[in-house]
């Protein structure tokens, strides 16, 4: 009797080193997670603001040439960079300006639902004046954008394509 309670015995001891060795192999692999995670890639905001800088672009000669579809598209692209700079960008402190964008993106949004090109150029105005503003908050009052002078990729036609 006292030799099976001593295997017993035996038997739970053991028992407990082995978990203990489990919870420290588990602890190891999310240690090891973690520090992959945090050296994994994310783009920086410099990185975002460079797309929407070229969306912008593309966006105001979409409605020069009253291409709404494709101003459509381009405004969601900016929105797309906007959440993304939300999400991975908390760390910066200009993130929590980012906001202040929404109004001038919702203005573009019913000139482009409205089909109406006056009131597309007036809010891209205000789109370009609040991204200017946003840059004065946030120090980066140098990078000043402004409404573009020319195309800004030369293969890709900004025009409505019509069944050519
Ligand atoms: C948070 C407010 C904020 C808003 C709104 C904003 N920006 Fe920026 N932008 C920044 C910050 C911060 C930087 C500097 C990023 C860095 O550290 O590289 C920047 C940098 C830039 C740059 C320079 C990128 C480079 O590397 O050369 C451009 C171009 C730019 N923004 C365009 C725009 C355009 C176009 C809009 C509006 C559609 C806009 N930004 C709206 C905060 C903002």
């Amino acid at each position: 009797m006292k030799q099976i309670l001593l295997v017993l015995l035996f038997i739970g001891i053991w028992g407990c080193g082995q978990q203990k060795n489990n919870s420290q192999n588990l602890q190891n692999r999310i240690d090891s997670l973690e520090l992959k995670l945090a050296e994994s890639y994310k783009p920086g905001f410099g990185e975002f603001m460079s797309g929407i800088q070229a969306h912008h672009s593309k966006l105001w000669f979409a409605g020069q040439n009253q291409n709404w579809k494709l101003a459509d598209f381009e405004i969601h692209e900016i929105m797309e960079a906007i959440e993304d700079i939300q999400k991975y960008e908390t760390d910066r402190k200009e993130s929590q300006l980012i906001k202040m964008i929404n109004p001038a993106i919702d203005s573009i949004n019913q000139a482009i639902k409205k089909e109406d090109p006056t009131l597309f150029k007036t809010n891209f105005t205000y789109l370009t004046n609040t991204c200017n503003a946003c840059h004065r908050a946030a120090n980066f009052e140098f990078n000043v954008v402004k409404i573009p002078d020319s195309l800004p990729f030369s293969n890709q036609d900004f025009k409505v394509n019509e069944q050519k």
